[in-house]
């Protein structure tokens, strides 16, 4: 019912999705993440999302910033202790489409807001989530991690996540390089193979005054000798 209030692209699709995640993913995603990349890697991707958020435009003291598709908020809580040894009056939200995956994050004890939404609006999914939670319409800093080659609509998420952002405000989005595994559709639940990045150059340039994509050089996804790079998506409302 809140997917179709909220004008879900393809609700069957979603669906699926969601049923994937609770199922196959929600109580283990830690451990999935782990096999994936290895706990070097995944600090290496957490490090490196700390440093953006310290890196100008300067957040402020009590900044807010959102996680969209958290999970099951490996990234969330990580970067969430990390961000408060210097600033620890920021707050932190996690937006998610599987409830499953935020019950996990929520055992985890860590200081961070979840709330059910769809990262193709978010600016719906927090009027809603205002309904009954202290979440605000905007925010200083969002992030995404490994959310975007599920998104029916890729292309709208650039759009919902610059609506939430404020004046100066800043995104990144890290995700998968185009690949050709085929059968991640069906193990992963994955909609999408990965990305090119003139492809994410163009969704990105359609919403953001300014972006810079990098290949995150020897980091990959691995699953049973397949191997698929990732990139981050540095996102800035005004020219810097
Ligand atoms: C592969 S998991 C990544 C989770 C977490 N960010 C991480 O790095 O471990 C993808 C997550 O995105 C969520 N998701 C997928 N499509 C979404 C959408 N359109 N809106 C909101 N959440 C979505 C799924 O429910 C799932 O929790």
């Amino acid at each position: 019912m809140l997917f179709g209030k909220l004008g879900a692209p393809d609700p069957e699709l979603l669906a699926r999705e969601v049923e994937h995640f609770s199922s196959k993913e929600a109580a283990r995603r830690d451990e999935i993440l782990i096999n994936y990349f290895g706990e070097e890697s995944l600090n290496r991707i957490a490090d490196r999302i700390v440093e953006f958020l310290f890196a100008s435009p300067t957040l402020p003291a009590d900044a807010k910033a959102l996680d969209v598709g958290a999970g099951s908020g490996f990234f969330t809580i990580k970067v969430a202790e990390k961000v408060r040894t210097r600033l620890p009056k920021v707050s932190f939200y996690a937006m998610d489409m599987t409830p499953a995956m935020l019950l996990s994050l929520v055992k985890k004890g860590g200081d961070v807001q979840p709330f059910i939404g769809l990262a193709e609006n978010l600016e719906g999914s927090i009027k809603e989530a205002r309904m009954y939670l202290d979440i605000p319409y905007k925010f200083d800093a969002v992030f995404s991690t490994l959310m975007l080659h599920h998104s029916v609509r890729p292309e709208k998420v650039f759009e919902s996540i610059r609506q939430v952002l404020r004046e100066d405000g800043k995104a990144l989005i890290v995700d998968l390089c185009e690949h050709g595994f085929e059968e991640f559709k069906k193990e992963m639940g994955d909609v999408h193979l990965g990305f090119r990045l003139e492809e994410i150059a163009k969704m990105a340039g359609n919403a953001f005054a300014e972006v810079h994509i990098e290949k995150m050089h020897g980091i990959c996804c691995e699953c049973s000798g397949r191997a698929a790079e990732i990139f981050f998506a540095y996102l800035y409302d005004v020219l810097c």
